[in-house]
């Protein structure tokens, strides 16, 4: 269970970013990639520890607003054109986290070119130093060639970013970059597949440490993260969290363990991450290799969490949502005692919200109606029989928490649909030129 001390901050931020190049072979470790040369960039720069922590983190996410695949790989290309919606949505949905509020602001502008000094405002507000370094570290992944060995890719990569200098790139921030790249130490780091645990070593130690309502609040974020890339998905981890918190509390689930009951139900969905925003909003029927991949979304979510132990508990109730007691379901085929009383909970309460939410394609069905159907599934044995009942038992105010949780969430998500929208178009000084 867990314990005190608490979770690392930066532990938990590293499985997050694992998680947001699961969707393409093309972007693996690109986020650890950035976070790793912005912190040796800072570094170089003589920046604090506190300053580099934040930055490690900021690289580690940066990208955490683009959306759908199409956007994603639009980012990896060196020249590319509108770069700042990506980044203004990553801010709104960073900023969500309270501690989180300085970095957002480093992710925001993280793709303002320098354009001779103009670059340190963009749209009247001053751009941080930790934007420009973001800037140079992102540009400097992509051009990482993962195909051929890295040292022979140093010198195109350097006259590539030095060409930029003053133009794209602050000339300050090029000439630490010039001091960097002379170290052969640090490209191969840049394309070690062991990346993460580099980082781990430098920094997981260091810095915030999360207690329970911390550890909530950071994954009130990731589920936001989940949630508002689709339309389709927008309310529905944080309805999933508060259906499965009631009935664990309805239980006799302790209050703590009524807390990670809610974070799991926040993180349950992590793994479709993953999964392209294009098939998750494809109106049509989906080909068999489309629903394949959503069929992954949960085995993911579970190696996502795996490497926090004292996680154990909360990725056992959401890697296991799609089990089922009668050993149907997937994608370990737990069947019986196996399936633990935590994880058959997550099941009701996945399947009670997927089918009383509102889709866009269709109504939310009356909580009477999903109930008739969740008893057929416990007659089938694939929901546990006595969870049913009690939401039979309570299923007025059980749904009314769960329209709570999904309106305050619609709210949310039409704010950040309404920005995201505004963002998605010429934005002020170069933003076509922007690399
Ligand atoms: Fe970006
Ligand atoms: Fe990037
Ligand atoms: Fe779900």
């Amino acid at each position: 269970m867990l314990t005190e001390p608490e979770i690392p901050l930066f532990n938990l931020v590293i499985c997050i970013s694992k998680a947001l190049d699961l969707i393409s072979p093309v972007l693996v470790n690109h986020h650890y990639q950035v976070a790793y040369i912005a912190y040796n960039l800072g570094v170089e720069l003589g920046l604090e520890t506190r300053q580099l922590n934040e930055l490690a983190i900021a690289g580690a996410m940066h990208d955490v607003g683009a959306l759908s695949l199409r956007e994603k790989m639009n980012i990896m290309a060196f020249e590319m054109k509108n770069p700042h919606p990506h980044a203004f949505q990553g801010y709104h949905l960073l900023k969500m986290f309270e501690p989180f509020s300085e970095l957002a602001a480093y992710v925001q502008y993280h793709h303002v070119p320098w354009d001779g000094g103009n670059g340190a405002a963009f749209q009247g507000r001053p751009v941080p130093l930790e934007s420009q370094i973001l800037h140079l570290a992102d540009r400097t992944a992509v051009l990482l060639n993962r195909q051929t060995e890295v040292l022979g890719q140093v010198r195109r990569i350097c006259e590539r970013i030095e060409g930029k200098s003053g133009e794209v790139f602050m000339p300050r921030m090029v000439d630490a970059f010039r001091n960097l790249s002379k170290k052969e130490y640090f490209w191969l780091d840049a394309v070690n597949p062991h990346l993460d645990q580099i980082l781990l070593q430098k920094l997981g130690t260091e810095g915030v440490k999360l207690n329970l309502e911390r550890l909530l609040s950071f994954n009130q974020m990731i589920c936001r993260i989940i949630d508002f890339r689709s339309h389709f998905t927008a309310t529905h981890s944080g309805g999933v969290a508060a259906v499965a918190e009631e009935l664990a509390r309805l239980i006799g689930f302790s209050e703590r363990d009524c807390r990670l009951m809610r974070i799991a139900g926040y993180l349950h969905d992590l793994g479709k991450l993953a999964v392209p925003t294009e098939i998750l909003e494809k109106p049509a029927k989906l080909s068999e290799e489309e629903f394949n991949v959503i069929r992954c979304h949960t085995y993911h979510t579970y190696h996502i969490l795996k490497d926090i132990a004292a996680l154990d508990p909360i990725n056992d109730w959401a890697s296991h949502h799609h089990e089922r007691l009668n050993g149907a379901g997937y994608p370990f085929h737990l069947e019986g005692d196996n399936l633990s009383l935590g994880a058959r909970i997550m099941a009701v309460a996945d399947v009670f919200t997927a089918l009383t939410e509102d889709r866009p394609y269709r109504k939310g069905m009356a909580g009477e109606t999903a109930l008739a159907e969740l008893q057929r599934m416990a007659e089938n044995q694939a929901l546990d029989h006595n969870i049913v009942s009690l939401l039979n038992l309570h299923l007025v105010e059980i749904n009314a928490l769960r329209i709570a949780s999904q309106t305050a969430s619609h709210a949310e998500y039409r704010q950040f649909d309404v920005i995201a929208k505004s963002y998605n178009g010429d934005q002020g000084n170069s933003s076509t030129r922007a690399i």
